[in-house]
């Protein structure tokens, strides 16, 4: 019988591929552009480290996690995410020794078991970046400014920048303790899950799906009336960078994340495009989180793209062009030719393809146009024995002769000179 695929799942196949490869490769550029270097970190962990910095009573850890036990019957979990991971490497290798001020990213798979929809997946890629060792709220706004930008250097459409700040332990404590009173003013109308998560963590309700539960969090008291100076002041420099690198926000107090470990600000980029799951990226400051795993006190800061959602809402001219040559060659001497060519022509960055079926002329250029081919040389045995070749130009609709002897150097300048 057939296998295939678990639901949630996804096989990534070309030319998708080559989106891709083109969003992590900008990604990289951006990122290496603005300082940052690359860590990859393992995809199993201890099942521990998600518990203890994600927080328990998070759907994510509640409800999500691929956490098994291993052969040497250790409790393991598939990432759901990199942060984590990301901390733990940067306190294990003491990452902050010689300068804490550290600015990292990850590109790879998570896993969390949600039900598959649009842009929900239970394998699904993020890039992920993180800068260690910077409270002063001007990474902020830096940090969200890259993320901006590179969202438009991809063509993301629709991207609207939504920001909040979460507060801190001190300030939190006082407004749970104000939304827990809500909370129980509105028993009856709770849900299973929000009664359940009130007393340890009564924010967790804003991010509650069930009508009722949405409709009583509508009237909820809103923690940026509960803000302490601080994170105040915090908060007002941030909007205050973004205004000086022209970005555009909007704040919104509802948001609290679906992750315990943040700290002051939080941010989600939201895109119409993307219907019910319409997070393209999303991320925060997490300043207890380093000593939370047994690190120094070193605050952190960064955001998580989500590249299936950012797929959906890029532009498919993403994809690279096809080859810059398809030689149609006729007859075993031409195809012989060809065979050689192509190689050499390959090794030299000309993206060629042959016909290796010995089809028919009218085959080859279908297959040539199909395959979006910039070129088609076309050689037959006539035009071997005259020791020459015809170029077509597939987008001019032109085509000359050009001498064999030549071809190699002729087709290297003129894919050459068209390239950017
Ligand atoms: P998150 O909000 O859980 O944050 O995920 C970030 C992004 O990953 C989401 O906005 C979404 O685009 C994508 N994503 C999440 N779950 C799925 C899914 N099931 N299928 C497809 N895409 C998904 C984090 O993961 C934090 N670690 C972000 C962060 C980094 N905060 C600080 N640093």
């Amino acid at each position: 019988m057939e296998i295939k695929a678990m639901r949630g799942f996804s096989d990534i196949l070309p030319p998708a591929t080559s989106r891709w490869r083109v969003l992590e490769e900008r990604a990289r550029e951006v990122l290496e552009g603005f300082g940052f270097s690359e860590i990859r970190v393992p995809i199993l962990e201890q099942a521990e480290l998600f518990s203890r910095s994600i927080g328990e009573e998070t759907d994510i850890v509640e409800k999500e996690m691929y956490t098994f036990e291993d052969r040497s019957g250790d409790c393991v979990t598939m990432r759901p995410e990199a942060t984590a991971s990301m901390v733990r490497a940067y306190i294990e290798h003491r990452l902050y020794a010689a300068d804490p001020m550290l600015k990292l990213y990850s590109i790879g798979p998570m896993f969390r078991h949600e039900r598959p929809q649009k842009g929900r997946h239970r394998q699904f890629h993020q890039i992920n970046v993180e800068v260690f060792g910077v409270s002063q709220p001007v990474i902020d706004a830096e940090v969200m400014a890259i993320l901006m930008h590179y969202l438009s250097l991809v063509g993301a459409t629709g991207c609207r920048l939504q920001l909040n700040s979460l507060g801190c332990p001190t300030c939190r404590l006082d407004y749970k303790e104000v939304l827990r009173a809500f909370l129980k003013n509105h028993l009856p109308g709770l849900c299973e899950d929000c009664r359940r998560r009130m007393e340890r963590n009564p924010l967790r309700a804003f991010d509650c799906k069930v009508p009722g539960c949405q409709e009583i969090m509508s009237k909820a008291p809103l923690i940026s009336d509960y803000l302490c100076h601080l994170c105040a002041e915090h908060f007002a420099a941030v909007r205050s960078f973004l205004e000086i690198l022209e970005i555009a926000y909007e704040v919104n107090p509802r948001m609290v994340r679906g992750l315990d470990y943040y700290t002051r600000t939080t941010f989600e980029v939201v895109a119409g495009g993307l219907g019910a799951q319409n997070a393209v990226a999303a991320g925060g400051r997490y300043d207890q989180l380093v000593a939370a795993l047994g690190g120094p006190d070193i605050a952190g800061i960064g955001f998580a793209i989500g590249m299936e959602r950012l797929l959906l809402i890029t532009p498919d001219e993403l994809l690279p062009s096809g080859p810059s040559l398809f030689i149609a060659a006729l007859g075993e001497g031409p195809q012989r030719e060809a065979f050689g060519l192509s190689y050499k022509l390959n090794r030299a960055g000309v993206r060629t393809l042959i016909d290796y079926e010995g089809r028919s002329l009218k085959a080859q250029m279908r297959r040539a146009d199909k395959l979006g081919a910039r070129y088609v040389l076309i050689v037959g045995e006539d035009e071997q024995r005259r020791g020459q070749a015809i170029l077509r130009d597939m987008e001019e609709k032109k085509q000359e002769e050009i001498p064999l002897a030549a071809l190699f150097e002729e087709i290297v300048r003129r894919v050459k000179e068209r390239s950017p």
